[in-house]
């Protein structure tokens, strides 16, 4: 049991994605992943994922490395504590237990841990190694991979951050099993969107398994996460820092993100990417690169998966005018991702507010 991917940055190897049913080989993948005998290790996590998991992982870094001074830090989970305050706590717990260049970060939670983590790691004494141990479906087949890293600003999501690699990533798909399933239906929306843009194979597996994926069967969610890592290693080698085609990795994010923080957070990041994928598959559909056919079996399979939630009551002009505000605009222009058919997707910088206005209208009449 288990899969191994290794990822390439600037045509090396750089780090390894081990997807495992327990944490059983994780101290190994640790000593394993490069010559350093660590002297401390901190483990980041959340006030959810602490309950759940720290312990274990304590106990087994503990028994694994007996000479390695092994701590942890907690912060309150949720978006609100994605910011500089809680950074500036790790730093500060950091410096307070001597942490140095040789020492090691472990972000041990959902995106949330994983970004704020990872942007920690980047600039403690100019960088230091870290661990992703992503524990939601989301995390483990998107955020945790792809050294994006950071943190929210003002009102301003991931405004301040770094490309920054990790040095493994280690997967326990167990986890998954302590999830509600509302987590599990928004990492889905993640997973679809990689069959949607670029893996039409992937989204015939994924329309004909969703009991097996639903149950959590074990070999259905090791795939799952398996083809999901691998597609997004494929763009994230090709495209590291977002010059070109990883930018499609944003299909569905641009209304998404639009709604995800006009409902102040409270919908999930991939409900609100399932949301913004049928907008912009709407979008393709209307300029006739994507068939009627294509468009309903995307909102079937998004229905399947039960991944779009029961919108809140929003302004389409508030939708519009907040997609400006994106990280995704390239001066004044949005880089918004159509798709031409079922697996083919590309930047397109022409939509208007008219074809945008007529998708929100579409996705709130649903
Ligand atoms: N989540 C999109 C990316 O990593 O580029």
């Amino acid at each position: 049991m288990g899969k191994d991917i290794i990822v390439n940055y600037d045509h090396q190897p750089c780090y390894e994605i081990k997807i495992r049913d327990s944490f059983d080989e994780l101290s190994r993948s640790i000593q394993l992943m490069n010559e350093r005998e660590y002297l401390r290790i901190c483990i980041v996590t959340d006030t959810n994922v602490e309950s759940l998991y720290l312990k274990e992982v304590l106990l087994k870094l503990s028994i694994d490395y007996p000479d390695t001074y092994i701590t942890s830090f907690t912060f309150e989970a949720g978006e609100g504590s994605k910011n500089l305050d809680t950074v500036n706590r790790l730093y500060q717990k950091l410096i307070n237990d001597g942490f140095g260049r040789k020492d090691l970060l472990i972000a041990l939670g959902g995106g949330v841990v994983g970004d704020l983590t990872g942007f920690t790691a980047a600039t403690y004494l100019r960088g230091i190694d870290f661990v992703q141990i992503p524990t939601t479906l989301l995390s483990q087949v998107d955020s945790s991979i792809g050294g994006k890293t950071g943190v929210d600003f003002d009102q301003y999501k991931n405004m301040v951050g770094a490309f920054y690699m990790p040095q493994l990533v280690f997967i326990n798909t167990s986890v998954l099993k302590s999830l509600p399933s509302v987590q599990i239906s928004s990492g889905m929306g993640e997973v679809i969107k990689y069959g949607i843009i670029r893996d039409f194979e992937f989204y015939e597996w994924l329309d004909s398994n969703v009991e097996q994926v639903k149950a959590l069967n074990n070999e259905a969610i090791e795939y799952v996460i398996y083809k999901s890592c691998m597609n997004k290693k494929e763009v994230v080698e090709e495209d590291p820092k977002e010059d070109g085609i990883r930018a499609t990795l944003n299909f569905g994010h641009t209304i998404g993100h639009a709604i995800e923080k006009l409902s102040n957070f409270s919908l999930y990041h991939g409900q609100c990417v399932g949301i913004g994928m049928i907008a912009a598959a709407y979008i393709s559909m209307k300029r006739g690169i994507v068939t009627e056919g294509e468009f309903f079996t995307i909102m079937n399979i998004l229905d399947s998966y039960d991944v779009c939630p029961t919108l809140p009551a929003l302004d389409a002009n508030n939708i519009i005018a907040a997609t400006k505000h994106d990280k995704k605009m390239e001066g004044d222009t949005i880089k918004f991702i159509l798709i031409k058919g079922i697996g083919i997707s590309y930047i397109d910088k022409t939509v208007t507010d008219n074809e945008m206005k007529e998708a929100i209208d579409y996705i709130f009449s649903i």
